[in-house]
C-alpha cells in the first residue's frame, strides 16, 4: 500500500451525525443550536488535548510520529518469529489483550487459524486474557510446545492473571527447553516498572517496552499491538500512517471537520439527555473486536467517580458491543421499541474483501426470490441502512462511522480517532480519562486475598467484612 496524501484522501474514514440532529429524529434528537451552542466546550476540551500531547499519559498521542526505531526492531523479531514459529500466543488482559485480538480479526482471514499452513502464511495466532483454566489446558493441547513463541505482555508488569499465566508457561518451557526457554518467549513491558522486567531481565528475555506515557487501553500502536501484528504479516507501518493522517485531520476543534470531535461531542451531549448507553455496532464480523476494544477504551477512561478538581463526577456511558446483522435479530428490538437511552454507532464498509452473489433458480418463489441477484454485500449494507431508518422512525439516535476499506491504514485511523475522542470527552467531563482506580481495587483485593505481602491491611479490611447471610442464597 502507498502511504502517500492520496492514501490519505482515497482511505478517509467519514463520519455521519444526520441522524443524531432533531431535524431527523425529532424531540429525542439533538437541536442544531444544541450542537452550535457547544462550541465553546469543544475548543476547551481540544486545547487541553493538544497542549498536553505526549505529556504524562498522552505519549499514546505520539506514537504515529516517534517510533521508527523501534518498528524497526519490531520487523526484525517479527521475522525471526514467522521463520521458526508455528504458534504465536498472547499472555495479557484489557488494553495488553484487546487490540492484538481486534486487529487480528480486523485484517487477517476470518478462519486464519484453521487455514493450512501453505495459505496462512504465518503463525497461528492465539490471545489467552483469561485465567480459565479449562482455556489455559485447551491452549496447551493445541499448540506444539517447541513451535510456540509467547508473548508475555503487561504493563504494569504485575497483573495477577498476566503475571500467573506467564508463571505456567514459563515452568512449561524451562522444564521441556532448560537454557533455550528464554528463545520462546519475549516480553512486552515497562522498562522501569514492575516485576516482568526484572524476570525478563534475569532471564535473559528479549523485551519490548511501552512507554510510561501510553496507558493500556491506548497502547495497540505501540509495542503491545505492533508486533504481534507484525509477527501476523500486518503492515505496521501503514497501521501508523492510518493514525498519522486522522491525527492530522483532527487538527482544530471545529466538529465539522475533526469527525473525533464530532464522536465526542455528539455523545457528550447526547448523555446529558439521557443516552446512558453508547452501542458499537459493526457491520462486518472482521470488526466486532474493535466494538470490544472501544467498549474497554470507554468504559475504564470515562467511568469516573470524581472529576480533576475533586467533586464528584460518578459519570461514564455504558458501552456496548453488537454486531450488524446478527443482533439485529436479538437486541435491535429493545433498541428500536425499548428506553430511550442509548446511542447506537454503526461501522459501515463501502468495499468488503470479498463479492458473494445469491444465486438465481428461485422464480417459482417471489418471496425468496426477490434475493436473487443480488450480492450480499448489498444485502449487508442495505440491512444497515434498514436498520437505521426504523431506529430514526422511532426516534432513536444513531449514528455511522464509513469505512472505504478494512484495511491496516483505515484500522489504524479508526482505532486513532476513537482514542482521540476518548480523550475529548474526558475533558468535557473534567474528569482523569487515563486512570482506573475501579480496575486497581478489584487488582488489589486480589493481591490481598492472595496473600501478597504488602497487602496485609487490605487483606484485614476484607477479612472484616459482614459475613453472607444464609438467608439470601437459594441452595
Ligand atoms: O487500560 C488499562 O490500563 C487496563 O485495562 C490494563 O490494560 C489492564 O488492567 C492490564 O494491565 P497490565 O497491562 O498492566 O497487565
Amino acid at each position: 500500500m502507498q502511504l502517500n496524501e492520496k492514501t490519505c484522501n482515497e482511505m478517509r474514514i467519514r463520519f455521519d451525525y444526520n441522524n443524531m440532529m432533531s431535524e431527523f429524529v425529532g424531540e429525542e434528537g439533538i437541536p442544531r443550536e444544541l450542537l452550535l451552542a457547544n462550541k465553546k466546550l469543544c475548543k476547551e476540551a481540544f486545547d487541553i488535548v493538544q497542549k498536553n500531547r505526549g505529556k504524562d499519559m498522552m505519549g499514546w498521542a505520539q506514537l504515529p510520529y516517534d517510533q521508527e526505531e523501534v518498528v524497526e526492531d519490531i520487523l526484525k523479531t517479527a521475522e525471526k518469529v514467522r521463520e521458526k514459529f508455528k504458534y504465536f500466543v498472547v499472555l495479557g488482559i484489557g488494553g495488553s489483550a484487546l487490540g492484538p485480538i481486534a486487529v487480528f480479526n480486523a485484517l487477517k482471514h476470518l478462519h486464519y487459524n484453521d487455514l493450512p499452513d501453505d495459505k496462512r502464511g504465518g503463525p497461528k495466532f492465539y490471545v489467552e486474557d483469561n485465567v480459565d483454566p479449562e482455556r489455559m489446558a485447551a491452549l496447551l493441547d493445541v499448540i506444539e510446545l517447541d513451535k510456540t513463541c509467547f508473548n508475555v505482555i503487561t504493563k504494569s508488569g504485575s497483573t495477577s492473571e498476566t503475571m500467573s499465566q506467564y508463571l505456567i508457561v514459563w515452568d512449561i518451557l524451562t522444564k521441556a527447553f532448560g537454557d533455550k526457554a528464554k528463545d520462546h518467549m519475549i516480553a512486552t513491558t515497562s522498562a522501569s516498572k514492575g516485576n516482568l522486567i526484572k524476570l525478563a531481565q534475569k532471564e535473559g528475555l528479549k523485551t519490548f517496552y511501552i512507554p510510561d506515557g501510553v496507558g493500556g487501553r491506548f497502547s495497540e500502536l505501540c509495542p503491545v499491538g505492533l508486533l504481534p501484528a507484525a509477527v501476523l504479516g500486518i503492515d505496521i507501518r501503514a497501521m501508523l500512517k492510518g493514525a498519522e493522517c486522522m491525527d492530522k485531520r483532527c487538527i482544530s476543534s471545529d466538529f465539522a471537520t475533526n469527525p473525533a470531535m464530532a464522536f465526542a461531542i455528539l455523545q457528550y451531549i447526547a448523555y446529558g439527555r439521557g443516552k446512558n448507553i453508547s452501542v458499537m455496532m459493526p457491520y462486518a464480523d472482521s470488526l466486532r473486536y474493535i466494538a470490544d476494544w472501544y467498549c474497554q477504551l470507554w468504559a475504564e477512561s470515562i467511568g469516573k467517580d470524581i472529576k480533576k478538581d475533586g467533586t464528584k463526577a460518578n459519570v461514564g456511558q455504558t458501552p456496548v458491543k453488537s454486531l450488524g446483522v446478527t443482533d439485529q435479530h436479538s437486541q435491535v428490538q429493545l433498541y428500536t421499541e425499548g428506553p430511550f437511552d442509548k446511542v447506537v454507532t454503526f461501522i459501515a464498509v463501502d468495499k468488503y474483501r470479498a463479492t458473494v452473489t445469491i444465486p438465481n433458480g428461485c422464480e417459482e418463489f417471489p418471496n425468496v426470490n426477490f434475493l436473487c441477484g443480488h450480492t450480499m454485500n448489498e444485502l449487508i449494507t442495505t440491512e444497515m441502512n434498514a436498520t437505521a431508518y426504523a431506529l430514526n422512525q422511532k426516534a432513536r439516535l444513531n449514528n455511522t462511522v464509513y469505512l472505504p476499506e478494512v484495511n491496516e491504514f483505515t484500522i489504524g485511523g479508526l482505532l486513532f480517532m476513537f482514542e482521540l475522542a476518548t480523550a475529548y470527552i474526558g475533558e468535557m467531563f473534567g474528569i482523569d480519562t487515563y486512570n482506573q482506580p475501579g480496575v486497581e481495587g478489584g487488582k488489589n483485593a486480589t493481591y490481598a486475598m492472595f496473600g501478597r505481602a504488602g497487602y496485609e491491611q487490605k487483606r484485614a479490611e476484607l477479612n472484616s467484612a459482614p459475613a453472607k447471610k444464609k438467608e439470601y442464597i437459594c441452595e
